[in-house]
């Protein structure tokens, strides 16, 4: 049998454009970073719920769900988190092509790290957010305690403390949290978001 006959045309997998027709919606990556503590997943589970509630098909991406699974070899050195990161990437690759919405919550700490995403994932579909709250806000809400054990010297590499964390320099959203609640930072992304992902 020729190659052609195993592979016809019209038993090909079904492509980005048949998939977002079908959910009457265009995908996009949706790419928070900032500190640990920043707020990137409160936000992210907002701004989730707002999205669903106009009927569009979402995926949200942090550490409890990937961190303890697919990467659940990984840790915090240089290397795994360059890793971390190229093998979310690649998660998200996939997502864009079922036509769904990525929310994704990574510290993602250096410029190269988030190049490294943007590059697999195409810069056109990539929407950077950085969720900007100072690390002393960070460190004083402490929500896992990790701050206090990293001062310590209980927990090495940490973001902020010994681990570097580089700012975006144009990130195309810049959510200040100091200055307004989880609901208005979710509705200042949801505002950018709407007129991609909402089909004419
Ligand atoms: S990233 O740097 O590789 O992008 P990622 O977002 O997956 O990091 O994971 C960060 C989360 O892991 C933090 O919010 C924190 O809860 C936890 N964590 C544990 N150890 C560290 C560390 N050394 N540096 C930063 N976060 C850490």
């Amino acid at each position: 049998m020729s190659q052609e006959n195993l592979h016809p045309t019209f038993d090909r997998i079904l492509g980005r454009a048949e998939k977002e027709q079908l959910l009457q919606q265009n995908s996009k990556v949706i790419w928070m970073t900032g500190l640990s503590g920043s707020g990137k997943t409160t936000i992210a589970i907002a701004l989730e719920q707002k999205l669903n509630e106009k009927g569009f098909l979402t995926q949200v991406l942090d550490g409890d769900n990937v961190r303890t699974g697919i990467n659940n070899n990984l840790g915090f050195s240089v290397e795994d988190r360059t890793e971390n990161i190229r093998r979310i990437a690649e998660v998200n690759k996939l997502f864009l092509h079922c036509g769904i919405i990525t929310i994704n919550c990574f510290v993602s700490p250096t410029i190269a790290i988030r190049e490294q995403a943007r590059a697999i994932i195409g810069a056109s579909d990539f929407l950077e957010v950085f969720v900007n709250t100072p690390l002393e806000i960070c460190e004083q809400r402490d929500v896992k305690g990790l701050y206090k054990k990293a001062r310590a010297g209980e927990i090495k590499d940490f973001t902020g403390i010994d681990s570097p964390f580089e700012a975006p320099e144009n990130p195309d959203i810049d959510v200040r949290t100091a200055d307004i609640s989880v609901d208005e930072a979710a509705d200042q992304i949801l505002q950018v978001i709407l007129p991609q992902i909402t089909r004419k």
